[in-house]
């Protein structure tokens, strides 16, 4: 069935202008003045509120098993809460453990979220370690229309890889026009001030972040950028949490590193005395790298806004109370993660736009256009133009609500973010031309979701 949206102001991240935009076969196919609706069409009245490109979350765990533990949410569910928050695409972090097979794990991860998304998706492939077999199952894999890999360099022993193994994927990658997006933390250092801190009887979840300071990740980003400028590779820096990170990564720019960098909603609206509540009010707020000191959050904002920072995400990650307190009695047995894939543009939004430290553009930019490019998605995904995928989302910027477990679609039960008003949420959402939002509700088809193969970038 045709879509006409009628009259809504269409925002980009470099055009406004009022207009209709008339959608078949899942495809914007005219944008103009005007319109008249054939008597099949469905029809969106978009006055008074914003058309935006549909948002794009470049970072999120959904299936995952971590920590002696697997994270909540099913495709369904997560798709469901992105989809309500305005997000009609996501990039899952495929994470096979250095135990695990890589190819095996892709399949396994394939096999998840397949028929079981409601939005659009797609990976990135973790590489945990790098043996005999590694390249013949990177290339497949990419082969296969997966052209961005993962690396940690914290997490020892679980995702983590060696030096040796950061050289040889940066090298496959440049090889391949592959980007690398990377998990930015001294693992050794981290491992080394976790053992220093139990030791002296510092068990609670407020000595996670002293466990991984500042420096750590701003060794961990310098680290990774030198490794970038020694292979030629074109990396990302995920969930960048504080200053000095940010210098590391901005100074790496500076001498030519191809280096792009994320900052996730929690690092930009959190902070440290979160994680620094009593019990597991504590722990519900332990994720890595850690939630900093508050004088971070307008750095990141700043730099969000002047395009230094590139994308916004989330790190959509959630365990619930009973998971989080398998660490009671060590801050480091807290499965670490924060969702938010439902918050995530509404939050951006309000914090942002609302409160006039992010331009609009930007925030469409670094919620949506700007990890379309990054990622090989665009112009299909991240834009409002002839020929692209109908992902819509009509906003309305004079909602008003407030955030709450009680009544989020992620699969958890607690919101890290409780009692967050918020001012604007989307009205309507559509999947390729498909309305499946209306008004805060699923109202749409659950296995609407397409894997999205994507052609490598970066050479
Ligand atoms: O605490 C986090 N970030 N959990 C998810 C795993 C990761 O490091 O991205
Ligand atoms: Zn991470
Ligand atoms: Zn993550």
């Amino acid at each position: 069935m045709p879509l006409l949206i009628r009259d809504g102001e269409i925002v980009t991240a470099d055009a406004r202008y009022h207009a209709d935009i008339y959608v078949e076969s899942e495809t914007i196919t005219r944008i103009g003045e005007n319109f008249e609706a054939p008597p099949e069409a469905e029809v969106i009245d978009a006055s008074g509120k914003y058309v935006f490109p549909g948002f794009i979350d470049p970072h999120v765990h959904i299936y995952l098993p971590f920590m002696a533990t697997f994270a909540k949410d099913t495709h369904e569910t997560a798709s469901i809460a992105a989809l309500i928050g305005g997000t009609t695409t996501y990039i899952e972090m495929c994470c096979p453990s250095r135990l695990d097979d890589a190819l095996e794990g892709y399949h396994l991860w394939r096999s998840k979220a397949e028929g079981n998304s409601a939005c659009d998706y797609t990976f990135h492939m973790a590489v945990s370690k790098y043996i005999g077999e590694t390249e013949k199952q990177l290339r497949e894999i990419v082969r296969d229309g997966v052209t961005s890999f993962k690396v940690f360099l914290a997490y020892k022993n679980f995702f983590g890889i060696d030096d040796g193994e950061l050289y040889r994927t940066l090298t496959l990658a440049r090889k391949l026009g592959v980007i690398v997006t990377a998990h930015c933390e001294n693992a050794e250092l981290v491992a080394q001030l976790q053992q220093d801190l139990l030791s002296a009887g510092k068990t609670g979840p407020e000595w996670h972040e002293p466990s991984r300071p500042e420096s750590v990740e701003a060794e961990g980003t310098h680290h990774f950028a030198t490794f970038l400028e020694n292979t030629g590779a074109t990396g990302y820096v995920v969930h960048l949490s504080c200053e000095s990170a940010l210098k590391a990564a901005l100074a790496a720019k500076e001498r030519g590193v191809k280096i792009s960098i994320e900052s996730v909603i929690p690092h930009f609206l959190l902070d440290k005395t979160h994680a620094e509540r009593p019990g597991v009010e504590g722990m519900k707020h332990v994720m890595s790298p850690p939630l900093r000191e508050k004088r971070n959050q307008g750095v990141l904002w700043n730099a969000l806004n002047a395009g230094l920072i590139d994308t916004a995400g989330t790190d959509h990650c959630p365990f619930d109370t009973e998971q989080k307190l398998l660490g009671r009695d060590s801050f480091t047995q807290i499965p670490n993660g924060i969702p938010g894939i439902e918050e995530r543009v509404n939050l951006l939004f309000t914090y942002g736009v609302q409160r006039g430290k992010l331009d609009l553009h930007r925030f469409v930019e670094a919620a949506s256009t700007r990890a379309a490019k990054l990622f090989g998605l665009f112009p299909a995904k991240g834009t409002i133009a002839v020929g692209s995928d109908a992902d819509l989302v009509i906003y309305d910027p004079s909602y008003r609500g407030v955030l709450s477990a009680a009544t989020q679609h992620v699969n958890n039960d607690y919101n890290g973010f409780e009692c967050f008003p918020i001012e604007g949420r989307p009205s309507a959402v559509t999947v390729r031309g498909k309305v499946q939002v209306r008004d805060g509700a699923f109202v749409g088809e659950r296995a609407r979701g397409r894997f999205l193969r994507r052609e490598p970038a970066h050479f």
